[in-house]
């Protein structure tokens, strides 16, 4: 499967959640075997060589594919959880979505400063999300070798934002 056969198989749904915005629905490419075994592969292809040690994925999409791509690369996965979903000692970041806001929260136990970390998640919108991940693991001595998304928002600042703070950003599809 090519990147655009993967492109496609992502859904685009007018004025969800809220008037104005278009839903990229990831749905369909989950439901179909091929695209989301084809997914995984290009990112396990990407980093099988650069020694991640933890893949830290966003809930809640970002844990599919998180969970598949750290399975793929034999390595940790570190959750970036909604508040209120983890036990034990948190760090929490608070951060602005396209369409509302919202917190995130690690275990302050999760990373080592020996960690080489991809942050993962499913969509780069306007970066607050992935922003606040990277808020997070930098509280730790882990390094962050790059963010990964399946789809980047062409139309919005999020890639600039983060590219601007030094986060290297990859994604599948624009
Ligand atoms: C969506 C998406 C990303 C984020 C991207 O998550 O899965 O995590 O928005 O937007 P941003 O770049 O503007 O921050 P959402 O919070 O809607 O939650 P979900 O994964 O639980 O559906
Ligand atoms: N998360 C933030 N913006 C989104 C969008 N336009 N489609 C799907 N998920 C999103």
């Amino acid at each position: 499967m090519t990147l655009e056969q993967l492109k496609n198989t992502i859904a685009a749904i007018e004025d969800y959640p809220k008037p104005g915005i278009t839903f990229r629905d990831i749905t369909p490419l989950l439901q179909n075997a091929e695209a989301f075994s084809a997914c995984i592969d290009f990112f396990v292809e990407r980093y099988i060589q650069q020694g991640i040690t933890q893949v830290a994925a966003v809930e809640a999409r970002g844990f599919i594919f998180g969970a598949a791509i750290a399975k793929a690369l034999g390595c940790g996965l570190t959750l970036l959880r909604k508040p209120g979903k983890l036990p034990g000692n948190v760090i929490t970041q608070r951060y602005q979505l396209e369409y509302g806001e919202d917190q995130l929260q690690m275990r302050s136990d999760s990373l080592k400063a020996s960690d080489n970390v991809l942050i993962v998640d499913d969509l780069l919108a306007t970066g607050g999300t992935v922003e606040a991940a990277a808020k997070l693991i930098k509280q730790t001595q882990a390094r962050i070798h790059e963010a990964a998304f399946l789809v980047t928002l062409d139309g919005l600042p999020g890639e600039q934002k983060l590219q601007q703070q030094g986060l290297a950003c990859y994604t599948l599809c624009r």
